[in-house]
């Protein structure tokens, strides 16, 4: 049996799917990861761009990163990952899809309950109120303002040195711990907590399933699926 069926019969069998994405997932539709050549962190400081720090001291720099990204993305769509995953979402009675992505590119394909861990750079959050707004606007002035009270707007999304929403943590972290299968695609698995995910699931007893061109999980996946997430996911429906 080749390991892509023995995935696929581990799903069909599973009462609980598991899937944790990052950056990888969205490579093939033309997102930049952030690591790894071509990545957004090789060519931008990170402590410059997506800190709480950074958009104090240079909000205008930070809005204008965000808002290039964003007119990036407005121009991406889902590839075959992400409309696979819309599929298994509807095979399998308990589905949790937990994405670091921001790019909004799980829902555009269909995916109805998505826990955005790391938020979504198509909404906004008022700095003063703590208001969050869907802005998909691409013209937006250089410092948004709230409409309810007309303080800086930022974009909803956890910088480093932030914490994450501790609902979709709970959620998240649930999830890894009731699923009987999980599936880790496309990311560097670098980032806390997110990283700690699959070993979660994995002393819970769950099978983990890698799928990455360069896997970054070693001992802790228990079957690795070397390739493109584009090129694999739709093959475990
Ligand atoms: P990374 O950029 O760190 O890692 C991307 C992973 O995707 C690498 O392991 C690649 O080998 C893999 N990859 C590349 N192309 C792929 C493909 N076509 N199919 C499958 N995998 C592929 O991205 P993340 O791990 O998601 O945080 O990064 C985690 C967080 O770090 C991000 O959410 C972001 C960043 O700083 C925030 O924005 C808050």
């Amino acid at each position: 049996m080749t390991e892509i069926s023995f995935v696929k019969q581990r799903i069909t069998a599973a009462r609980s799917l598991t899937v944790l994405s990052g950056a990888g997932i969205s490579a093939e539709s033309g997102v930049p990861t952030f690591r790894g050549p071509g990545g957004l962190w090789k060519n931008h400081r990170a402590e410059e761009l997506a800190t709480p720090e950074a958009f104090q001291r240079d909000p205008i720099l930070v809005w204008s990163w965000y808002q290039w990204r964003r007119k990036l993305l407005s121009t991406k769509a889902p590839n075959p990952a992400h409309t696979a995953l819309v599929s298994l979402e509807s095979a399998v009675e308990h589905f949790t899809l937990i994405t670091q992505n921001v790019d909004g590119l799980h829902q555009s394909a269909g995916s109805r309950t998505v826990i955005t861990l790391h938020g979504d750079i198509w909404k906004v959050r008022c700095t003063g109120c703590d208001r969050v707004f869907e802005e998909t606007s691409l013209n937006l002035p250089a410092l948004p303002r709230c409409p309810v009270c007309e303080r800086l707007l930022r974009p909803h999304i956890v910088w480093f040195g932030e914490e994450i929403d501790a609902k979709k943590l709970s959620l998240a972290i649930d999830a890894c711990h009731s699923c009987e299968v999980m599936l880790v695609i496309g990311t560097s698995a670098i980032v806390q907590p997110a990283a700690s995910f699959a070993s979660l699931a994995k002393e819970a007893g769950a099978l983990i399933v890698e799928i990455n061109p360069n896997p970054a999980l070693h001992d802790c996946a228990d079957v690795s699926l070397t390739g493109t997430a584009a090129e694999i996911v739709p093959q475990l429906l």
